[in-house]
């Protein structure tokens, strides 16, 4: 167990905000997250990942709580094969594994920051997958008992970056490991975005008939490298808002108003729109104030310049949600958790 007091945790998020805790703790073992739950009883604390998708906004009187323990356990049938990943374990490490062996489902969700246990919290998606797809169920200690519970897919209330985790079972349970079902035979999924152009542009024409799993995952790779900064070298949290939904009537009055405005369909009365596009329409893309800004090649990124502060960067995401608001009426909500 690693534990540290008055601890910055500049290295512990990827926006790179130098908030400082209470108390960091580190657990490896279930026996040793165990051991803590008498300190959990009546101090606050957090749960967190790699910290990709947490802004502090001021110092944190708590304990801060990160998993270290590690471990991929496989169950195979004839088709699918069911992989237990321990909440420590770096997430696309997890979806390299699965690449390696064969086995498809998280190819679509390569090179997103993160670790297992997060993964099921905030429910990560990218090019038309969700974590929720592939999660059959997890397992997860609750605080107040000590006691494990199976948590079946169903039970977690999943919906878009959501989970039941981040509204009424928030700081119930800590989650130590996550279940997947992936599938031997490679089905790829390529209808999102500019995936088909990326392979058409690499293996030719006729690419469905020759890609394999580990090329469908370098293509992902490399369409979010260019888009997506290293939280190494600028600070960020991916996606800083949600795509919102809207009504279909909105979005036709815009279109009246002269906004074509891109989207996704949701249901007969709804669409979601790309905040990205909401966010350079308003003037934002690129833009810089102080040490934060918009990243340049994806306005839906808010970035560290360095040194940046969490109040910062609440300024940047508060002005641009309402630039967007006065522009199209619509009211964009932070993907990110602000803590
Ligand atoms: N767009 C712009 N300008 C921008 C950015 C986007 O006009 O600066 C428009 C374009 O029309 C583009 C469309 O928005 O075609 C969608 O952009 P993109 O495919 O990059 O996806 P996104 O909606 O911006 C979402 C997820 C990402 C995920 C990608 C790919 C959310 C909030 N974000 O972004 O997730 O990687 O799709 O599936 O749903 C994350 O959550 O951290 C994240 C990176």
């Amino acid at each position: 167990m690693r534990e540290y007091h008055h601890y910055s945790l500049v290295n512990h998020t990827t926006f790179g905000i130098d908030a400082v805790t209470d108390r960091f703790v580190e657990y490896e073992s279930v026996d040793e997250l165990l051991s803590l739950l008498p300190d959990l009883q009546n101090t606050p604390f957090l749960q967190i990942g790699a910290g990709s998708n947490l802004l502090f906004t001021k110092p944190f009187h708590g304990i801060i709580l990160h998993s270290g323990i590690k471990g991929i356990s496989v169950k195979e049938d004839d088709d699918s094969v069911l992989l237990k990943a321990a909440s420590g374990e770096v997430w696309d490490d997890v979806v390299s594994y699965a690449v390696k062996h064969g086995w498809s489902g998280m190819e679509n969700l390569s090179a997103i920051p993160g670790e297992v246990g997060a993964s099921a919290v905030q429910n990560i998606g990218a090019y038309g997958v969700e974590a929720k797809d592939l999660i059959v169920e997890m397992e997860a200690l609750e605080v107040k008992t000590g006691q494990i519970f199976v948590i079946p897919n169903g039970d977690c209330c999943y919906g878009y970056r959501h989970s039941i985790f981040k509204d009424l079972w928030k700081g119930r349970f800590i989650i130590l490991s996550v279940t997947y079902r992936l599938q031997k035979s490679f089905v790829p999924k390529l209808d999102y975005g500019n995936i088909r152009t990326e392979l058409e542009r690499n293996l030719g024409e006729n690419y469905e008939g020759i890609l394999t799993l580990s090329q469908l995952r370098e293509t992902i790779v490399n369409i979010r490298h260019a888009k997506l900064p290293d939280p190494k070298v600028l600070g960020n949290a991916g996606s800083f808002f949600m795509n919102p939904v809207i009504s279909r009537d909105l979005h036709m009055l815009l279109e009246k108003q002269g906004f074509i405005v891109p989207f996704y369909e949701v249901d007969e009365d709804r669409v979601k729109v790309p905040a990205g596009w909401l966010i350079e329409q308003c003037g934002w893309k690129g833009r810089r104030i102080g040490n934060v800004g918009v990243y340049e090649k994806q306005a839906l990124i808010l970035v560290n310049h360095g040194g940046a502060s969490g109040e910062e960067i609440v300024a940047l995401s508060d002005a641009i949600c309402q630039d967007v608001k006065s522009k199209f009426g619509i009211t964009i909500h932070p993907e990110v958790n602000f803590i």
